[in-house]
């Protein structure tokens, strides 16, 4: 089927208590193991696209290995671009057929930050594509904030409601003190702020840095109104895992197929766990 609505899926998400998740793609692999896995389990699935990957796969190979895998697919995908960092990079991904935007005007002050996302919802909301923007800074697991800076960092509730209103967005990832990347020690999730930003704002939220959250707190998450969770650094690792271990049994192995078929399926291992975590399986 050609791409989903992304609007569509987190808002049924909200709807029925359960969260679409955001596996992003860096290579075939990714892209065939994440869409296998959604159909399997009959849930929808967003494919996220970094400007990073953008650029290590190319932009059409990207786009068309996307556009095969969700036509081939018989549950929604959704490819989504991850923290796109500026108008251009938007404007070359709507050229190439994507149909769902993030903006991160994050690491911007907030008056730009909301001139720029409304910017691009205008742009996207006139061909029908949907976007997420973000507020306060989510960060990296090299950070290692001070308890000031910790509460810099998260989203201030009434600012939520203002860029809400102010840039028409259709979801919301706001910082609640999860980070991408690999935890050094337990996350901290902020579950008030959450809690507050639902009630002001009504709108789906999105929590980034999926990878190493407990369960309990993913299962809290989606309860305080969090509709889509991104993950990548845990697949990543799992694929990577899986490649070791290939060459740890046998070092003389030379056929791409042989390391790169297991660390495919070893994604899909990983991503099965997620989705049923996630509550969307059945929900496709
Ligand atoms: P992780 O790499 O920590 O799973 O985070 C992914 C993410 O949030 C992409 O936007």
């Amino acid at each position: 089927m050609p791409f989903g609505s992304f609007k569509g899926a987190l808002q049924d998400g909200l709807k029925h208590g359960y969260a679409v998740g955001q596996f992003n793609i860096n290579n075939l692999e990714f892209t065939q193991a994440i869409v296998e896995v959604a159909n399997e389990e009959g849930s929808p699935v967003i494919l996220g696209a970094s400007e990073g990957a953008i650029k290590y796969m190319g932009i059409e190979y990207m786009a068309a290995i996307a556009k095969a895998a969700a036509e081939k697919s018989k549950v929604p995908v959704i490819l989504h671009l991850d923290h796109g960092g500026s108008f251009e990079m938007v404007m070359k991904c709507l050229r190439h057929g994507w149909t769902s935007i993030m903006i991160d005007g994050s690491h911007h002050p907030f008056d730009e930050n909301v001139a720029l996302t409304k910017k691009v919802v205008e742009a996207c909301h006139a061909l029908g594509v949907h976007v997420e923007g973000e507020l306060g800074r989510i960060g990296g697991v090299e950070d290692d904030l001070t308890v000031d800076a910790r509460e810099a960092a998260l989203v201030q509730p009434g600012e939520a409601v203002a860029f809400v209103q102010a840039t028409g967005i259709d979801a919301l990832a706001p910082a609640i003190g999860s980070a991408h990347g690999h935890y050094q020690g337990k996350p901290d999730l902020a579950f008030d702020r959450l809690r507050e930003v639902r009630d002001l704002t009504g709108l789906p939220l999105v929590l980034h840095g999926g990878t190493g959250i407990p369960d309990e707190d993913i299962r809290q998450a989606i309860r305080l109104g969090v509709s889509k969770i991104n993950v990548n650094t845990e697949n990543q690792s799992a694929f990577t895992d899986a490649i070791r271990a290939v060459f740890a049994k046998d070092q003389a192995v030379y056929d791409p197929r042989k390391y790169l078929g297991p660390a495919r399926e070893a994604i899909k291992d990983a991503v099965r766990a997620k989705i049923r975590l996630f509550g969307s399986a059945g929900r496709g």
